[in-house]
C-alpha cells in the first residue's frame, strides 16, 4: 500500500473565549483561555489516523512543543521524522466567539525553519505513488512540491492560510487541492461569492489534471475533476467551535480516497466527520474516531 506523509505544521493553540472578536483599536477581556494541540498539519494527521490510516508526520517543533509529538505518538503516527530544534514551537492565538466561530493569528516559529537539507532527508524514505499532504504553514513549500513531484509522489495541497506565496508554487504539480471559498476564489481568480460549480470549473481550467475539493461551511461541499462534479449538503448541527473542521474534512476525505471510496463517498464521510468536530471544543482533540461515524 502506498504510504502517506504529512509534511505539516505543529502548533500550540491558545484559545481565548470572547464575546465578540477584537476590532482595531479595541481591548476585549476574554472569559477563559484553553490550550490545545493544533496546527493544520497535526490536525490533518490526527484526522487521517482516527479514520484508520497509517501516517508519517514530518515537521519541526521547539522543546516546549515536544508534547505535540507525544500526542501524535499516542495516536499511532510515525513521528520519527519530526525534528526538535532550538526555536519556539509554532503557535496560534485563536479568538472563539459565542457562535463557535474563530479568528486565528499564527506565529510560525519552528514550522518556518524547514530547510532544503531536512526536506531531502524526509523525502529520501518515500517513493513513486506515495502521498504527500501539505498546508501553507511551513517554509520551503516550493522545494517540497518540486522534489515530491519529481519522485512521482501524489501531491495534496491545502493552500491555507492563503497568501501571495501560494502563487509562487508549481501548482500544476498538485494532484488534489482542498480549499474553502476564500482559497478557492483566489485559485480560480474569481469573487468569493461565485457559484461553487463555476469556481471549481475555473480551477479545473487552470489545473486540468487536478481534483479540487471545496468546502462551503453550512452550504456543504463540492468537488470537481475532469470526470465530473459532486455536491453534498452539510449536516445541521449546533457548532461550539469550528476550529479544525476543514482539517477533519481533508483528513477524512483522503482516508476515504486511500481506502478506495468514490469521490461522493469520500465527501459524505468527510462531511459527517467534520460535523462532529464542530460540536466539540479545540482543534485536534475535537476530531472524531471512525467508530463515531454512523454513516
Ligand atoms: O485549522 C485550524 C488550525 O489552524 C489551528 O489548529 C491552528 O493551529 C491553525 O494552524
Amino acid at each position: 500500500m502506498n504510504r502517506i506523509l504529512n509534511f505539516g505544521s505543529l502548533n500550540i493553540d491558545y484559545v481565548y473565549d470572547v464575546p465578540a472578536f477584537v476590532k482595531k483599536g479595541e481591548t476585549v477581556s476574554s472569559y477563559k483561555r484553553s490550550t490545545f494541540t493544533g496546527g493544520k498539519g497535526l490536525n490533518q494527521t490526527v484526522a487521517m489516523l482516527r479514520a484508520g490510516l497509517k501516517v508519517w508526520h514530518a515537521g519541526m517543533i521547539g522543546e516546549e512543543g515536544v508534547f505535540l509529538k507525544e500526542y501524535l505518538d499516542n495516536e499511532g503516527a510515525d513521528t520519527s521524522l519530526i525534528k526538535t530544534i532550538s526555536e519556539s514551537t509554532g503557535h496560534a492565538v485563536i479568538q472563539r466567539d459565542i457562535d463557535g466561530d474563530n479568528c486565528i493569528l499564527l506565529y510560525g516559529g519552528a514550522n518556518r525553519q524547514i530547510t532544503k537539507e531536512y526536506v531531502d532527508t524526509v523525502l529520501a524514505g518515500f517513493d513513486d505513488g506515495d502521498f504527500i499532504v501539505l498546508q501553507n504553514e511551513i517554509s520551503e513549500l516550493k522545494y517540497i512540491i518540486d522534489r515530491a513531484s519529481e519522485k512521482g509522489m501524489k501531491v495534496i495541497l491545502n493552500p491555507s492560510p492563503i497568501n501571495e506565496e501560494i502563487f509562487k508554487l508549481s501548482l500544476l504539480k498538485v494532484d488534489i487541492f482542498f480549499v474553502n471559498e476564500i482559497e478557492g476564489a483566489a485559485l480560480a481568480g474569481c469573487s468569493e461569492g461565485e457559484d461553487a460549480s463555476i469556481m471549481t470549473g475555473k480551477i479545473l481550467d487552470k489545473f486540468p489534471d487536478s481534483l479540487t475539493v471545496l468546502t462551503l461551511g453550512e452550504k456543504g461541499a463540492v468537488c470537481r475533476d475532469k470526470d465530473g462534479y459532486t455536491a453534498v449538503e452539510a449536516e445541521k448541527v449546533k457548532a461550539v467551535d469550528t476550529t479544525a473542521a476543514g482539517d477533519t474534512f481533508t483528513g477524512y476525505f483522503l482516508a476515504g480516497l486511500v481506502l478506495g471510496m468514490s469521490n461522493k463517498e469520500c465527501m459524505e464521510l468527510a462531511t459527517e466527520a467534520s460535523a462532529i468536530t464542530v460540536t466539540r471544543p479545540g482543534a485536534a482533540p475535537s476530531i472524531p474516531y471512525i467508530n463515531e461515524i454512523t454513516g
